[in-house]
């Protein structure tokens, strides 16, 4: 591996932010906002709660034009090119002294921003909403593992039981007490060790039904394959394991090898998320899951995520193909 172009717009100071390589990957880079650009824009949004932003739609591109003058209008060129380019398509985003559940409100309203300057987030079904708050606790009786705190979260994409394209994921730490385990999980598809084996076979382009269970609030199936071929004549995937449901025995064996094969990835990366801080994937190259958790009866976690389609660059998907 790493002939990967690291880019040189990392390792940067920026007006307003500064951009690095993770050590964990140069694929995922580490952009932090300073406290001082932080302060001004909620200051300078203040006028707005959430809820505006959630009645007002163009007032999300509004405070996202709002970070943007004050980083110099170099975020949102850095954030468009960054999500697309396949080298990286990962950022770890940290805004500074923004880190207390009491500023929830303020954290959303932040990503809300960062978001609305590449994309336009999709209306979230489970909870009626451009984004979804939701708690992992110590008990949970939800019908899918999303809310289940002591077991792996399988790597896979979002997305794929909707409609809506999904271009990027966004994912925000809100809150975390108690909590030992539960690192962030992510693999990119050209560091996986099976791609080729997969992507070769004739399964993979296999149109298969996919279906959510009822707290997701969709009602219809869609079908699609697990693989695509973007514009530039590689790889994407459109996978979960919970969702697929294979019509026969030959779709069940193929489907359980691949995530035996994702599973047991050793490029998996285990990526700690501190409180306020966000990732933000490329969702058709970047498979994302969650590691299980020690269990602690007073473990709290507030999650907070928004999906949706780019506004500023193409769509990566091949058109000829669906
Ligand atoms: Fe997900």
């Amino acid at each position: 591996m790493s002939n990967i172009a690291t880019a040189d717009f990392t390792n940067h100071q920026y007006q307003g932010f500064s951009l690095a390589p993770s050590a964990l990957s140069p694929r995922l880079l580490e952009l932090r906002f300073d406290e001082a650009t932080v302060n001004a824009f909620l200051e300078a949004t203040a006028e707005w709660p959430v809820q505006a932003l959630e009645y007002k739609s163009f007032l999300r591109f509004r405070v996202a034009q709002t970070l943007n003058d004050l980083c110099g209008q170099a975020l949102q060129p850095l954030l468009i090119n960054t999500l697309v380019d396949r080298d990286t398509g990962a950022l770890l985003i940290t805004p500074e002294g923004l880190n207390q559940v009491e500023q929830a409100e303020d954290m959303v309203k932040f990503t809300t921003a960062v978001a609305h300057l590449f994309g336009r987030s999709n209306f979230d079904a489970m909870s009626g909403q451009y984004y979804a708050r939701f708690v992992v606790q110590n008990q949970d009786n939800s019908d899918s593992y999303l809310r289940q705190a002591h077991r792996v979260m399988e790597l896979h994409n979002d997305g794929t039981y909707v409609e809506q394209d999904t271009d990027y994921v966004l994912m925000l730490k809100i809150d975390e007490q108690n909590m030992e385990g539960g690192n962030s999980l992510l693999l990119h598809l050209d560091d996986w060790e099976h791609l080729d084996r997969f992507y070769a076979d004739p399964m993979a382009s296999r149109e298969m039904r996919w279906a959510a269970p009822p707290s997701k609030n969709t009602t219809k199936d869609v079908y699609h394959a697990v693989f695509d071929t973007d514009r530039s004549g590689k790889p994407i995937m459109s996978y979960i394991d919970q969702f697929v449901q294979p019509r026969n025995y030959e779709e069940g064996v193929w489907l359980a090898d691949l995530s035996d094969a994702i599973e047991t990835s050793s490029k998996q990366l285990s990526v700690r998320v501190p409180t306020g801080s966000f990732l933000l994937i490329n969702n058709h190259f970047w498979l994302h899951g969650r590691d299980k958790f020690i269990a602690h009866d007073g473990l709290r976690r507030e999650l907070m995520r928004q999906r949706g389609y780019f506004t500023h660059a193409k769509t990566l998907k091949n058109p000829n193909q669906g």
